[in-house]
């Protein structure tokens, strides 16, 4: 690893946890469970190695459809996440930040009360950025930029404001971010399900079979591994 690029941004679709599940007999919300410690592991991880964004799918727009059990047990894990890491904020040097959509009347208030409080006090942390996507989806990231973009400028006929990519970027929930460099995908699905459409447009793709739970970081190295192989061109040729 010592000579390898390491990438500023990871992004990952943390997928098959309930596959994971099932094969064990278990009801899906034990392959959140295990997931979210995977992810912990993951973040550790990321952070020795000096990545500096690291951006996870947890819970997407259409989410909400699954049985209320499932939804109520997803719920339960990100407060019980969001209250640990309030907890130890002070000892930790993670920039927490939630993409997705927030103000969302789904969205229970005590969840948005600890979403913004976690954020507000690792604002000025100078680790890594961990992005939680939660009530995520990526046309409506794109659809919610729109509106604030238009509201906030005045594009009339004789206006000189322009619509640039860089303009439209800082109404992205990502603003400020670089866009990702790697985007893993677990559980052998070769998609990328509304995650990210704007920002992974010239990220490096790494799928595995293997589900989410079982996602180790021996398989996170491999994948930086062959991110390096990769020949990045940006549109250009060689
Ligand atoms: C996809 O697997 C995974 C999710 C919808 C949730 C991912 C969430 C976690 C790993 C926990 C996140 C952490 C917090 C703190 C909220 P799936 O259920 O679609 O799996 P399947 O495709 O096998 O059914």
């Amino acid at each position: 690893m010592e000579q390898m690029e390491i990438p500023v941004h990871v992004a990952i679709i943390m997928d098959g946890n309930g596959r994971w599940a099932k094969e064990r007999n278990l009801p899906r919300n034990e392959g959140h469970r295990k997931g979210t410690k995977v992810l912990e592991k993951i973040i550790k991880h990321a952070r020795h190695l000096g990545i500096q964004y690291l951006t996870v799918y947890a819970f997407s727009t259409e989410n909400w459809n699954r049985p209320p059990n499932e939804v109520k047990g997803l719920i339960r894990l990100f407060t019980s996440y969001l209250d640990q890491h309030i907890k130890k904020a002070a000892k930790d040097d993670v920039r927490f930040h939630v993409i997705g959509d927030v103000e969302s009347p789904h969205i229970p208030e005590e969840l948005r009360h600890k979403i913004k409080l976690l954020q507000e006090i690792t604002k000025d942390k100078k680790g890594i950025c961990f992005n939680m996507a939660f009530n995520y989806g990526g046309r409506d990231e794109i659809l919610r930029a729109c509106k604030r973009m238009i509201k906030e400028n005045d594009f009339g006929d004789g206006k000189n404001t322009e619509v640039t990519e860089a303009l439209f970027s800082q109404y992205l929930d990502t603003a400020g971010q670089p866009d990702p460099d790697l985007m893993i995908r677990t559980s052998g699905e070769v998609r990328t399900s509304n995650f990210l459409p704007w920002q992974l447009t010239y990220s490096e793709f790494y799928f595995t079979s293997h589900l989410w739970p079982d996602f180790t970081i021996d398989e996170f190295n491999t994948a930086i591994e062959e991110y390096n192989r990769r020949s990045r061109r940006f549109g250009q040729s060689e």
